[in-house]
């Protein structure tokens, strides 16, 4: 991402010394653009801890180069038992983020697997390969949830798509592009214009500091709120989605994210709102079974009795206290998100229902591969009762069986037996798509075969037939077939 006008990533190697990995430091931001250097695997520690680096994504690349630091300043023969140990360390040094724990453990096996001449040099390009990868997975869910945006766009005659954001899952918070913000970024290039609400997220204003800050050196249009501002703008249609990150989130898909993500989403759910968690798959915990098992921080209290920021006139950045003296204070950072209140999370395989049958349709490699149940998405009826009759839900599955792509589209035209969809993802003839259709709450999940496909570019337009449609099935296309026609005819 751009930083005036110049490419940065959050974290990188050093250009010129093998043993020093570069950061940002967060905490100067946005006042000061400070990089730092890390060099031992107790500056990793602190860099974390500390929160010169935050989020989810980043913290795992952090916990993946301390594993390299640590590595670096061991001898060969102790490498193993010394990895060990910094494993440890590094966990418990932030307890919430998954990433953590998950970069930490792919360190240390690949350092276990490789010979012992060899270790250094593993642990590096490991550590890489996260951040990479890290990077690459935040880009791929910008291509899949800007197709929400994309279909948002189409039912608002050119005005801007409104979407919240609570707290920073923003390019800080990974390596590169983000999680709940690739897709804003995607939209932007894709010409969709959109403005984003910013919750300030007390305490440590991540949304205020950090948030806002990288959308505007990105040029993406903004506007700073106070964490209590959601709902109102919410209950005066001021939103058209909503769009979080995640520190974890279980098999099951309940989301843990920084406090104050829980109301967004309650609001959200009681005005009918999309409400969309981004998280590349690093963030799953496979083995939580709900959100209340997942380890909550808790940060000092001073971070809630106190503020700080930039005084303009001697151009310190200075902390002051809020308080009365010795006003008690608990600081939870972060709540959990249920999965009912939910509409899907937005991952680098696409846009998956947050529920433990779909989440493990979508990672069969996880296990406990169950056969995957399309989302009867509450956007869709969002949508259906805005009168955009047209937005479906739909899942590819390809000619080997797999499931490639859960995404959302808009129908162009229905006929007795099938309909045509748009995508702005190719969509291969012969593959199956499961199409939920439907109005209001009497949907249908329908099975058909691709059989014409056009591309133009940015869009594609897919022909299906369905097969095998049970009669309910028919009496709810009939109706949904009817009333896209007469929205046609409006
Ligand atoms: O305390 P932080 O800043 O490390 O918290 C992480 C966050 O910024 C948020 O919870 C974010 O939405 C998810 S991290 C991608």
């Amino acid at each position: 991402m751009n930083i005036n006008g110049q490419h940065f990533t959050t974290i990188w190697p050093h250009p010129t010394d093998k043993g020093c990995i570069c950061i940002i430091d967060q905490r100067q931001l946005p006042h000061r653009f400070v990089i730092e250097t890390l060099t031992y695997l107790d500056d990793a520690i602190r860099a974390i801890k500390d929160m010169h680096v935050r989020g989810a994504g980043l913290i795992g690349a952090t916990a993946g180069f301390g594993m390299y630091l640590a590595a670096m300043d061991a001898a060969y023969h102790a490498i193993d038992r010394t990895l060990e140990k910094a494993a440890i360390l590094l966990k418990q040094s932030r307890p919430t983020a998954k990433n953590l724990g998950w970069a930490v453990e792919r360190v240390l096996a690949a350092v276990k697997k490789a010979k012992e001449g060899d270790k250094k040099d593993i642990a590096y390009t490991t550590a890489c390969m996260i951040a990479d990868e890290d990077a690459a997975f935040c880009k791929q869910i910008g291509i899949y949830g800007l197709e929400l945006l994309a279909a948002i766009s189409r039912t608002k005659n050119g005005q801007p798509v409104n979407i919240l954001t609570h707290c920073n899952a923003g390019w800080l918070a990974f390596v590169d592009y983000g999680s709940a913000t690739a897709p804003i970024y995607a939209a932007r290039d894709a010409g969709i214009d959109v403005h984003v609400w910013v919750d300030e997220t007390r305490p440590w204003n991540q949304g205020a500091k950090l948030t806002a800050w990288e959308l505007q050196q990105e040029n993406i249009p903004n506007t700073l709120i106070t964490d209590n501002t959601g709902g109102h703008l919410m209950q005066n249609g001021l939103v058209d989605l909503v769009i979080v990150g995640s520190d974890r989130t279980t098999h099951t898909g309940d989301v843990a994210n920084k406090i104050g993500t829980y109301l967004k989403a309650l609001a959200a759910h009681d005005n009918n709102i999309p409400f969309y968690v981004a998280l590349p798959s690093s963030t799953f915990d496979w083995e939580l079974e709900d959100g209340s098992q997942i380890p909550i921080e808790q940060r000092a209290g001073n971070e809630i009795t106190s503020i700080s920021g930039m005084n303009d006139k001697t151009g310190r950045i200075e902390t002051v206290r809020l308080v009365a003296p010795r006003t008690p204070a608990v600081n939870y950072s972060f709540d959990i998100t249920p999965a009912r209140l939910i509409s899907g999370l937005i991952t680098e395989r696409g846009i998956v229902q947050a529920s433990r049958q779909a989440i493990h349709a979508l990672f069969p490699e996880q296990g406990q591969n169950e056969a995957r149940t399309p989302m009867k998405s509450p956007e869709h009826r969002h949508y259906i009762r805005k009168k955009a009759l047209h937005l479906l839900d739909y899942l590819v599955i390809d000619q080997q069986g797999q499931q490639t792509t859960y995404s959302m589209g808009r129908t162009l035209d229905v006929s007795e037996n099938g309909l045509k969809l748009e995508t702005t993802q190719p969509i291969s003839k012969g593959d199956t798509l499961i199409i939920t259709v439907g109005l209001e709450d009497d949907l249908v999940d329908l099975r058909g075969e691709v059989i014409t496909t056009e591309d133009f570019g940015e869009y594609f337009f897919t022909g299906i037939e369905f097969q095998d449609i049970s009669e309910e099935g028919k009496r709810i296309f009939k109706k949904y077939a009817e009333a896209f026609s007469t929205s046609c005819n409006i």
